[in-house]
């Protein structure tokens, strides 16, 4: 994935956070399976879909994208402007609920959203891994504590992230979450190294939330936080 021809969309219009691309491509870079035309991907907690538009171009697979925040109507017309209307598919659900017919997706793919909502043992298991293929991959980027602070994390994010500071979790704290389980072929779970780009990227954007986050960005953000990828591989 050449990340320069997505430098255009690097943009207060599609960004919603740290540099969603990169994570996207480190994550893809780690599938030992690569997915193609003939796959079909669910991209949970989209946004503005960028990612779906990225997995589309890249993969040539053909995406559902779904979010919450964002309607259905507002993606389909990025879709179209991009030129990929007709293999994206916008969905607006809450992923606690999702619709999709069981064992649909090769992959299921999470950036930057995952944490939201995900963040109790056996909902992965629950609700996420039914909808996966035999065989298929999850893939999920989130943001979250270094191990070495994760028994202090409101304390030292708090400040920054007020009452949505419990949703950064470590390495071991995710490993946790997703538990074992026996149709979980394999677990990945480990620290990205795409987080100072990432970051990079998106506090360069003028707008409200990424001048705010700069101000927590040497203090809070570098010293305390990383970003966790993890990879599950479905029996
Ligand atoms: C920070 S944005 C990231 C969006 C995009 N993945 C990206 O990296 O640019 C978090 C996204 O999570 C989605 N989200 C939060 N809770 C959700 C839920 N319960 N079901 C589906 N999506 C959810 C929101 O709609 C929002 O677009």
């Amino acid at each position: 994935m050449d990340l320069e021809f997505y430098r255009p969309y690097f943009t207060k219009d599609f960004l919603m956070g740290p540099n969603s691309l990169r994570v996207l491509k480190e994550l893809l870079d780690q599938n030992s399976k690569p997915l193609d035309a003939d796959s079909l991907i669910l991209d949970l907690g989209c946004g503005t879909g960028l990612t779906s538009f990225a997995l589309c171009k890249e993969t040539g697979a053909k995406v559902f994208a779904n979010d919450l925040w964002i309607s259905g109507e507002e993606n389909a017309a990025r879709f179209a402007a991009w030129g990929v209307g007709d293999h994206i598919t916008p969905v607006h659900e809450n992923a606690d609920n999702l619709n999709f017919e069981k064992e649909s997706f090769d992959a299921i793919v999470s950036i930057d959203s995952y944490h939201y909502f995900a963040g109790t043992e056996g909902y992965f298991q629950k609700k996420i891994l039914p909808f996966l293929k035999p065989g298929g991959i999850a893939l999920f980027g989130v943001p979250g504590i270094k191990e070495a602070y994760d028994i202090q994390t409101i304390e030292l994010l708090s400040p920054w992230l007020e009452e949505e500071a419990w949703m950064f979790r470590s390495v071991r704290q995710w490993r946790k979450i997703l538990g074992e389980y026996a149709d979980m072929a394999s677990v990945e779970v480990f620290e990205l190294g795409c987080f100072e780009p990432a970051w990079q990227d998106w506090l360069a954007i003028d707008n409200q939330f990424a001048r705010s986050d700069a101000a927590c960005w040497e203090n809070i953000i570098m010293p305390y936080t990383c970003f966790v990828g993890m990879i599950v591989r479905k029996n």
